[in-house]
């Protein structure tokens, strides 16, 4: 059975038709990468995945379940510009998503359960590598570590979904090929379904087990608003076989460098 599954999706802002008739059928474990022109729609996916905002038409079921109509920890979320607080160490943005849930009102833990949140965010800065950072906070760390730190922070409540918009866009390439490993990692490890927004296609074939590609099909010159961007391509990729979609990578970042 399908594990996330869009149903005639439709988002519209105002007058602006943004997404329609995206459908989807999603398998636990998979590793969807999203690419699409920008201001196509893509991020708005990921919010209605995330359950941020509603669709104007069209639902999500998860596991078999009509979605929760907010933000919960099944599902984790990491930004392109670094969700973490910046006024917080390593450890205590680390601590955090325990502290939150330990009491909605003072936002504070103590005792036992303090003493486990702060074991689970030393095991988590061990496998993020920021355990010798532990008392930085994030202005003090380069873009990458921030980055890592915003993936850790996202993967402390053990989401089943992962959403990730753009997440290493600004990163040089040395740091974003050491965060696509890690990222992979712990997709392997956590057998988490992972949604990642990128720009870069070369990305997006080496990350994923299956390509989506966000685009309108339909165009009007006169109300270029008229239509929304739909999944023109639904690509499943095998990370051990990428010679076969060698041709249709080439082609997609031919009619991405033509439209810029
Ligand atoms: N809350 C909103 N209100 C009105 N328009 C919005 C809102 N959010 C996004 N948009 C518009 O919807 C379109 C799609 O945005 P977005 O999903 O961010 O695109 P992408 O991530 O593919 O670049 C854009 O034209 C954007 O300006
Ligand atoms: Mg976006």
């Amino acid at each position: 059975m399908s594990f996330v599954t869009a149903r005639q999706i439709a988002v519209s802002y105002g007058d602006a038709l943004i997404l329609e008739r995206v459908s989807l059928e999603v398998q636990k474990g998979a590793f969807v990468t999203i690419v699409g022109a920008s201001g196509c729609g893509k991020s708005t996916f990921l919010r209605i995945l995330l359950g941020q905002e509603q669709p104007s038409s069209g639902h999500v079921e998860i596991d078999g379940h009509p979605m929760a109509p907010e933000p919960d920890p099944e599902r984790g979320v990491v930004f392109q510009k670094y969700s973490v607080f910046p006024h917080l160490t390593v450890l205590q943005n680390l601590m955090l998503p325990f502290e939150l849930e330990g009491s909605a009102f003072l936002g504070r833990v103590f005792g036992a359960r303090k003493r486990e949140a702060r074991d689970k965010a030393q095991a988590m800065m061990e496998t993020i590598g920021l355990a010798h950072a532990a008392k930085r906070f994030p202005a003090q760390l380069s873009g990458g570590m921030q980055q890592r730190l915003a993936i850790g922070q996202a993967l402390l409540k053990r989401p089943k979904i992962m959403l990730l918009d753009e997440p290493f866009g600004a990163l040089d390439p040395g740091t974003r090929k050491d965060m696509q490993a890690l990222l992979l990692e712990l997709w392997r490890e956590t057998g988490m379904t992972v949604f990642m927004v990128t720009h870069d296609i070369q990305e997006a074939f080496e990350l994923g087990t299956r390509l989506l590609v966000f685009d309108k099909v339909r165009h009007d010159p006169q109300y270029p608003n008229a239509y929304g961007a739909t999944v023109t391509y639904d690509l499943p990729l095998d990370h051990g076989e990428r010679k076969k979609t060698a041709a249709i990578e080439a082609a997609l970042i031919q009619s991405q460098t033509d439209k810029a």
